[in-house]
Parts: C-alpha cells; sequence; structure tokens
C-alpha cells in the first residue's frame, strides 16, 4: 500500500490523459485551449498507460480517475477505459467530465464498464452555463444523464466551482435542492481555487463555502461524519432527498489530511499534490514490460517527499498555471 511520511494512504489516482478540452471555463481556459508550445512531448500512450496502471495496481492503487482537459475528446478514450478495466488490476475506474456530447455517449459510458461519473456543471441556468463555459450545452448534458439513468448507471456525481454573484445565490441552492431531491446524484460546491493563470478572476469571484454551509445548516442537513479514505469533500444528507450534497473547501484548515490521492499528468509526470512544486517524470519506466519494478520503486521513493499541505493560504499555487493540466 502507497503511504506517506504523515501516515496518508493512496489507493486513488488521478490520470490526466489530455490537456486538451473544448470547453473554455472563466477560471481555467478563458481563452481555450492553447498547446504548450515549450513542451511538445505527445500525450501517455495507451500502452504506457496500460504498463502505469498495471504498476500502482500492484502498489495498492485499486482506483483510477481519469481526467484531462476534457478526457472524452480522445480518440481511444473508450479503449483506454476497457484496457485498464480488463488488462490493469485496477478494480474501479471512473471519469470527470464536462459532460460535452454526453447524450450521445451514455450508451458506451455504460457499455464500457466505467464505475463512475462526475460531470461539472456550474449552473442549471442555460444563460449562466454558458456564460462560464462559451458553451451552450447544458441541455444535452442534462439528456445524458437522463440516458444514463434509463441504463441504470447509478454513480453519477454533479461538481460546480462555487462563483460569487453568478451561482451563490439561495436560487442557485435551491435549484440543485430540487434536483437531488429527485435524483440519487450528489451534488458538490467546489471553492475557486486560485491557480497561477486566474489571480483577476480569483480576486473578483471566489467566495467562502461558508454561505452554502449556512445554507444547508438552515435547511436541516446533516453532517454526515467522514468514514475512512472519504476524501476531501464533506457531504451532507437528508432524508427526504435522494441526493446528497457537498462541499469541497481546499482553503479551509486540515483538508490535506484527508488527501488520498497521487496526479499523474498527461505528458507521465507524478505530481505529488494539485499544487506542490513537486513533480518529476515516470514516463522513462512505461516503455517496456520488464520495468515495472522500477517503475514502482520510484513511486515509491517519491512519496517520501510528498509535503504535509498544499500551503495555499500562503498564496503559493506550486507548478499549476490552471487545472486542465493537472485535471482538478
Ligand atoms: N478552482 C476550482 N475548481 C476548478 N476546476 C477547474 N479549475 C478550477 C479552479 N481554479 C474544476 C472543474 C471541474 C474539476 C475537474 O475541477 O470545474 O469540476
Ligand atoms: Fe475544460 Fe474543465 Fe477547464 Fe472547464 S474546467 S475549461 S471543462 S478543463
Amino acid at each position: 500500500m502507497l503511504r506517506d511520511s504523515f501516515g496518508r494512504t493512496f489507493p486513488y489516482i488521478r490520470l490526466s490523459i489530455t490537456d486538451v478540452c473544448n470547453f473554455k471555463c472563466g477560471y481555467c481556459l478563458p481563452n481555450g485551449y492553447m498547446p504548450n508550445k515549450s513542451d511538445n512531448r505527445k500525450f501517455l500512450h495507451l500502452d504506457e498507460i496500460k504498463r502505469l496502471a498495471k504498476g500502482l495496481s500492484e502498489l495498492g492503487v485499486c482506483k483510477i480517475r481519469l481526467t484531462g482537459g476534457e478526457p472524452t475528446v480522445r480518440k481511444d478514450f473508450f479503449e483506454i477505459v476497457k484496457v485498464l478495466k480488463n488488462e490493469s488490476g485496477i478494480k474501479k475506474v471512473v471519469i470527470t467530465t464536462n459532460g460535452y456530447h454526453l447524450d450521445q455517449k451514455a450508451n458506451k459510458i455504460v457499455e464500457s464498464g466505467l464505475d463512475g461519473i462526475n460531470i461539472s456543471i456550474d449552473s442549471l441556468n442555460r444563460e449562466i452555463f454558458k456564460s462560464i463555459t462559451s458553451h451552450d450545452r447544458l441541455e444535452e448534458i442534462l439528456n445524458g444523464i437522463i440516458k444514463l439513468q434509463k441504463l441504470n448507471f447509478n454513480n453519477i456525481k454533479i461538481n460546480a466551482v462555487l462563483l460569487k454573484g453568478i451561482n451563490s445565490s439561495e436560487n442557485d441552492f435551491k435549484d440543485w435542492s430540487n434536483f437531488i431531491k429527485k435524483n440519487s446524484i450528489d451534488f458538490r460546491y467546489i471553492e475557486l481555487m486560485r491557480t497561477g493563470d486566474n489571480l483577476d478572476y480569483f480576486k473578483k469571484y471566489h467566495i467562502s463555502s461558508n454561505i452554502f454551509k449556512q445554507y444547508l445548516n438552515k435547511n436541516n442537513w446533516i453532517f454526515q461524519t467522514l468514514g475512512r479514505d472519504a476524501g476531501p469533500s464533506l457531504n451532507y444528507i437528508n432524508p427526504e432527498f435522494k441526493g446528497k450534497f457537498g462541499i469541497i473547501a481546499p482553503y479551509s484548515k486540515d483538508f490535506c489530511k484527508s488527501c488520498n490521492r497521487l496526479r499523474i499528468t498527461a505528458r507521465g509526470d507524478l505530481r505529488l499534490c494539485l499544487f506542490g512544486n513537486t513533480g518529476i517524470s515516470i514516463r522513462h519506466l512505461l516503455q517496456k514490460d520488464e520495468q515495472l519494478e522500477e517503475l514502482k520503486d520510484l513511486i515509491l521513493k517519491q512519496l517520501n517527499f510528498k509535503k504535509e499541505s498544499h500551503y495555499l493560504e500562503l498564496g503559493k499555487t506550486g507548478l499549476t498555471n490552471n487545472l486542465s493540466s493537472t485535471g482538478g
């Protein structure tokens, strides 16, 4: 089992398979995806991904989350899922997606054997959704969710980034409340994080998630105590609702104590923390099956360098210019 010097274990890896994204979210890629000219390495190939997953599985990792950018823009996306599910030893494979063409992809998602899907939907209001992402695609995403539900695909979560004056009013909270009343879908607000690129946006739109916490307290939502390996989301339940509410507040005290994930970028760098400035390439050890032991050794050694906290409260952003390169 992967364990760091602070006793945290890492059963969970977030693996970015592409930096490319087709959305232009204001807090992430306001001008759309632009290739990084100084880094012309290609994204990890299928066989590299397979070797990586095998190594990780032998280190006790049981769950991989595929992220991007937008992971489904990869032409071999479903092939990657199938290889991970059937040939790597990893038990659970889940994705985080912006929901692009979800209505068209729903069938294939179910067929591929994916174990769960996190969809980013910043607002249930069509105009607001469009203004944040630059895409008028709320409807296709919601239709995609209905399709998934009809196919009995149950592990669906929705994330929204909480933005002051945009999706942070009581009416917004009520919209989501109505939504999860009848859908067994968990909805979580993520507090806006400051990255290397978004300082002005952050200053303008960052708001503490306390405002949502107050709403939950006022409306009889009950804080669910954290289970082991619970991850960083604070969850709230209410017996009258099918779904749960959650809050991910990276600036809160003790956030890093429940960290249970490592990240690997689309070009094969191991990142110990989304915001940490420690990252080394492990790609050279993904070239041949015979390198498996060497790969495992390197990952184990690197884990000793994982820090106790991200120190975000000190205004540090580490290496992260925007979350499209490390997958949020
Ligand atoms: N702060 C918080 N969340 C962000 N995401 C992307 N950038 C940021 C940021 N700066 C979210 C996306 C998606 C997830 C992958 O990360 O909206 O839900
Ligand atoms: Fe794309 Fe996600 Fe960034 Fe939005 S937040 S631009 S969907 S990578």
